[in-house]
């Protein structure tokens, strides 16, 4: 075991842990937002910078601070290593800077975006953007493409996080998509119009971070928002069947992969449960899901309600939301 200190905080975890994994076992605010890292993907992380962290004392036996922000999703702690996220200017002005870059070419159209509600970039806007634009030059555009007969892929909204093609390669039998060309010609595409329809391909719309891969037999239905997330399960064969329903009365809306506090699926689901199972009847409802991440969802009427009593509503409203 190692010892390590995240924004004064410290702890101890298994050598070889990541300076980003050290953080989430803390959990709360000091833990790096990440939008290309997926626990459950080997090989993912490294991509989007939006994780880094100040090093001020590298270890024990060498105490001198790291000369540049490192990615906290790919760098392994050592005993004694000292961390800044949240404690350091530089990182918090470093963030506003990844976002500003990812934004470059994200076209801001989270009005349409099915998306919007529960997408990591919109949220790490929000927490670190800045409210202006400084670019004029206009983003690259492509047209929506079918990928498939259940996934839209919006080439616009795009990060290049690669987290689908590891999907596709760790989850699916076969990987018919990828990232095509280089630099800021990148783009996702299935070479010659090959369509994904392997049974696990659902999950690549769960694990992307934007609203470049929607379902489409969601799409434009609700705003997620309105909606009530359950847990709900039903015998699989191929999947273990737990998942989160969406449902507007007794209606199922749409089928997602149940997700933890940190964005990430804790199960992949098969797209029979995903796409083919919308009625109510399917599905053994188990309670409402809750919501565990900062998130519009979480804030709406429907989780944290705030029941005044009949004493001093007015006043505990007004102390629970200052
Ligand atoms: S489509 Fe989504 S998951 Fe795939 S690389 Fe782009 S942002 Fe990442
Ligand atoms: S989450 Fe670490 S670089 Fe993307």
């Amino acid at each position: 075991m190692v010892k390590v200190t995240i924004d004064n905080i410290p702890i101890e975890v298994e050598e070889g842990t990541t300076i980003l994994n050290a953080a989430r076992k803390i959990g709360g605010k000091i833990v790096p937002p990440a939008m290309c890292y997926y626990s459950k993907l080997a090989g993912s992380g490294g991509k989007c910078r939006t994780c880094l962290v100040k090093v001020a004392k590298s270890s024990a036996k060498d105490p001198r601070p790291m000369p540049k922000l490192v990615a906290s999703c790919s760098t392994p702690v050592q005993d004694g290593m000292e961390v800044l996220n949240i404690t350091s200017p530089e990182v918090i002005e470093t963030r506003k800077a990844i976002v500003e870059f990812l934004l470059i070419n994200h076209p801001l159209d989270c009005p349409v975006c099915d998306q919007a509600g529960e997408c990591d970039l919109q949220d790490l806007s929000f927490s670190h953007g800045m409210a202006n634009t400084r670019t004029i030059e206009s983003r690259r555009e492509f047209p929506p493409t079918d990928i498939g007969p259940f996934i839209k892929l919006h080439m616009n909204r795009c990060i290049l996080c690669y987290r689908c093609i590891y999907v596709a390669n760790q989850i699916t039998d076969k990987r018919v998509h990828g990232i095509l060309f280089r630099g800021d010609s990148s783009e996702i595409s299935t070479y010659i119009e090959n369509v994904i329809d392997n049974d696990f391909s659902g999950n690549m719309i769960d694990v992307c971070p934007v609203g470049a891969l929607t379902d489409k037999t969601f799409r434009f239905k609700s705003r997620v928002w309105f909606l009530k997330p359950m847990d709900a399960h039903r015998q699989c064969t191929k999947c273990s069947g737990r998942v989160t329903a969406w449902m507007f009365g007794d209606e199922i809306y749409r089928i997602t992969g149940r997700k933890d506090q940190f964005g990430e699926m804790e199960e992949f689901i098969c797209n029979e449960c995903r796409f083919g199972k919308k009625e109510f009847s399917d599905w053994i409802i188990d309670g409402p899901r809750k919501i565990k991440r900062q998130s519009v969802i979480s804030a709406s009427y429907y989780e944290n309600m705030i029941k005044p009593s009949v004493i001093n509503p007015i006043g505990e409203i007004m102390e629970e939301t200052e």
